[in-house]
């Protein structure tokens, strides 16, 4: 304790996560983060980045792995037969966390697609100068913390919890579940939106205009495709198609005892569907954060639909 606190590193004792024995999260550099992140800070911050690297910035549930599939589609000439053979988690490491290990992924052929959902700020310290490619994804927060409940607390088994829907959405406007405060992430993002290296954009975005977005995110790649090839992109990254996809729909999870079968990753991936599940009091909250905490210009770029 006494070296994590040297570190920087303070508990943030949440009662329902913690049933009154241990904090399960602590506080690094103003974010929230999982305990089981803190013994690799030194790591994480002298990672040797390429300027070759491919980088998928979000926080949880924005449409990270909808994203890197298409990022992966694109730089594999399409080849969804390949894609479909081996898991995300290893064509696409998750960098903090620890599966495949940083050193691992230091030793990755180039280029490296990373997945990340740490913000900018605690990113490694080459990234700066580096300038990898970036893209940073937003979702609506309402829609966030309704998938980031579902995943944490219904999907995933490992999670200590003991407090309602409820409980943990106000948690969330709280700035005290795993990689928050929410806003202060996206703000970093925002931020970074016009740097050449980063292309941000939103989940609703894609959801709404995938051809435009998915465009984009080809040229952004250097990687130009046509209208058919969009199609064929589109085809095998649809939600019924990534739902039933074994290799990144995270089934191999159940298969390992750490995920609840009969729970879907592939929740729902709707725009809105908040509105089945927030009380009004909830909406009140996530609508005060968004109207005090980002940057002004940020606001009308959440779709709150
Ligand atoms: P829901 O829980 O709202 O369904 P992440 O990959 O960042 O963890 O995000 C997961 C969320 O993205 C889930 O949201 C999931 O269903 C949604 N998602 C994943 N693939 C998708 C796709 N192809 N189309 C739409 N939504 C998708």
């Amino acid at each position: 304790r006494i070296k994590r606190k040297a570190a920087g590193i303070e508990d943030v004792m949440v009662e329902e996560y913690s049933f009154g024995r241990r904090a399960w999260l602590q506080k690094y550099r103003g974010y929230t983060l999982a305990s089981i992140f803190h013994s690799q800070w030194r790591d994480i911050h002298s990672f040797d980045v390429r300027e070759d690297d491919v980088w998928v910035v979000t926080f949880p549930k924005s449409g990270t792995t909808w994203v890197q599939e298409i990022i992966y589609l694109l730089m594999n000439d399409l080849d969804t037969e390949k894609a479909s053979k081996t898991n995300i988690d290893d064509r696409f490491p998750y960098f903090e966390f620890p599966y495949l290990g940083l050193k691992a992924i230091e030793e990755t052929p180039s280029p490296r697609l990373i997945k990340s959902h740490l913000p900018f700020s605690l990113l490694p310290n080459q990234m700066k100068y580096k300038k990898p490619k970036i893209i940073y994804i937003i979702r609506n927060p309402k829609d966030v913390v309704v998938s980031y409940y579902f995943f944490t607390l219904k999907f995933l088994k490992l999670v200590p919890f003991n407090g309602s829907f409820e409980d943990y959405c106000r948690l969330f406007t709280e700035d005290k579940v795993s990689y928050g405060p929410w806003w202060k992430h996206v703000s970093e993002g925002w931020k970074m939106r016009n740097e050449p290296n980063v292309l941000f954009l939103s989940y609703e975005d894609l959801q709404m205009n995938a051809d435009k977005v998915i465009k984009e995110i080809a040229t952004f790649l250097g990687k130009p495709v046509t209208d058919e090839q969009v199609d064929r992109i589109k085809k095998h990254c649809s939600f019924e198609s990534m739902q039933q996809n074994k290799s990144v729909n995270y089934d191999w999870l159940k298969d390992g005892g750490l995920a609840n079968k009969g729970v879907p990753f592939m929740r729902r991936g709707k725009v809105g569907d908040w509105k089945n599940h927030l009380s009004a009091d909830i909406v009140k909250k996530m609508d005060e954060m968004i109207a005090t905490k980002l940057p002004p210009d940020m606001i009308e770029h959440i779709t709150d639909t």
